[in-house]
């Protein structure tokens, strides 16, 4: 007998965490490619897709990828970034940027979370420069490791934003870039600026679950002329003569399709109605889970604004009654998908390293977090029914 079983919750019809909408142009402008031919990586579709993220976010330039990682990598060689560097990045992320720096071959600083917003802890990364790290020739250098420090990677998970302003100061006192894995917080705002945009240069991606997706697909945005006609070069094999195939640097085959692009135009072109439809299930779900014990959202940090891409509550499991684990479980029971928040990466096998790392605030969110179903076209039928359903398994285990 399954635990919801236990506890006396009816199984129902199936509520998926966070699926895509494609309810614009998204048909039209995929038929036209289709229907021209125009099905690679050149076309209308790709310039115009790069120009409405840039706009959305202000930047000057949008270089689009294949994914966000393919971004993220990019990004980490336009800001210099070498082979047995070290970038300071947030531990409690999806790995893919973690793996983006080993690809350039250089090694990942872990910064904890805060506990107040889960996200990137300035106090951490101040810590570390400050007290771990000394300038020689000119080069910031960690002094037990004796790399050299070459950028700041905050990541700005589940649509809320990093506290930019302490990161960004630290960042020009010790004259390193500032790269945005903002891939989770299109449309997010630190301060009236648009997450991706606080930085040298942020990354966005549009994979499947996705504020907009192309079923996948990412962007850099930057204001740098010479890093976005860079970033054009290496997304595109490097070519400095396409007729003769003559390469002036290793590239790579990272543009994304007018196809996907295509999908991506008519999703922009939804983007604040996307975010608009997010906050407002974000809100049912705070008033509907207000007088829950043991239950906490992540909100929206002061001066910001928050898409609340993915919908995340912390649970005590002494107040609530249950472990997260466990929530999951019964919530599964009942049909209702969710998920905890990623294993820490400095936990993880591929890039735990041999000494430990002392990050308690993100291995805390990730027993405790548990991200509910959010999709923009979620129904306020079966928010009402998750909500119900979360409020009558605390009551069943408590009892
Ligand atoms: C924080 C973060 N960084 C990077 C990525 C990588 O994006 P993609 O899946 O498009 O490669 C994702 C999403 O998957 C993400 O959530």
């Amino acid at each position: 007998m399954s635990r919801s079983q236990a506890i006396g919750v009816a199984p129902r019809s199936f509520v998926p965490l966070c699926v895509p909408e494609i309810r614009g142009n998204e048909w039209t402008y995929v038929r036209e490619c289709l229907d021209t031919g125009w099905v690679s990586s050149v076309g209308r579709f790709v310039e115009r897709f790069e120009k409405s993220v840039a706009q959305a976010v202000g930047a000057r330039h949008g270089i689009a990828t294949v994914n966000g990682t393919a971004a993220l990598h990019v990004a980490l060689m336009l800001a210099g970034v070498e082979p047995e560097d070290e970038v300071l990045v947030s531990t409690l992320t999806f790995i893919a940027p973690v793996n983006a720096i080993r690809y350039v071959g250089a090694w990942p600083v872990f910064m904890d979370s805060r506990e107040s917003d889960w996200q990137m802890d300035p106090a951490h990364v101040a810590a570390f420069l400050e007290r771990e790290c000394e300038t020689k020739d000119g080069k910031l250098v960690n002094r037990k490791s004796g790399r050299r420090v070459r950028a700041i990677l905050p990541v700005h998970i589940l649509g809320h934003v990093v506290d930019m302003d302490p990161i960004r100061e630290l960042a020009r006192q010790f004259r390193i870039p500032v790269i945005e894995d903002s891939t989770e917080a299109l449309g997010a705002r630190y301060r009236g600026r648009a997450a991706g945009k606080i930085g040298q240069i942020g990354c966005f991606s549009f994979n499947g679950n996705k504020l907009i997706t192309t079923g996948g697909g990412g962007m850099i945005v930057t204001d740098n002329d010479e890093w976005a006609q860079r970033a054009r070069y290496l997304t595109t094999q490097a070519k400095d003569d396409p007729v003769e195939y003559i390469h002036g640097a290793i590239g790579y085959n990272y543009r994304l399709t007018n196809v996907q692009a295509a999908l991506g135009v008519a999703q922009m072109e939804q983007l604040s109605e996307f975010v608009e439809r997010k906050r407002r299930i974000a809100a049912a779900y705070d008033e509907g889970l207000a007088d829950v014990p043991g239950l906490a959202p992540l909100r929206e940090p002061a001066g910001a604004f928050s898409t609340y891409w993915m919908y995340t509550v912390r649970v005590d499991a002494p107040q609530f009654g249950l472990d997260s684990r466990a929530l999951l479980q019964s919530l599964e029971d009942a049909g209702i998908q969710t998920r905890p928040l990623w294993q820490p990466i400095h936990q993880s096998i591929p890039h735990r390293g041999e000494r430990a790392v002392d990050c308690p605030v993100a291995d805390a969110l990730h027993r405790d977090a548990l991200s509910l179903p959010c999709s923009v076209g979620l129904s306020r039928e079966d928010q009402a029914a998750v909500i119900e359903t979360i409020i009558r398994i605390g009551e069943e285990a408590r009892a």
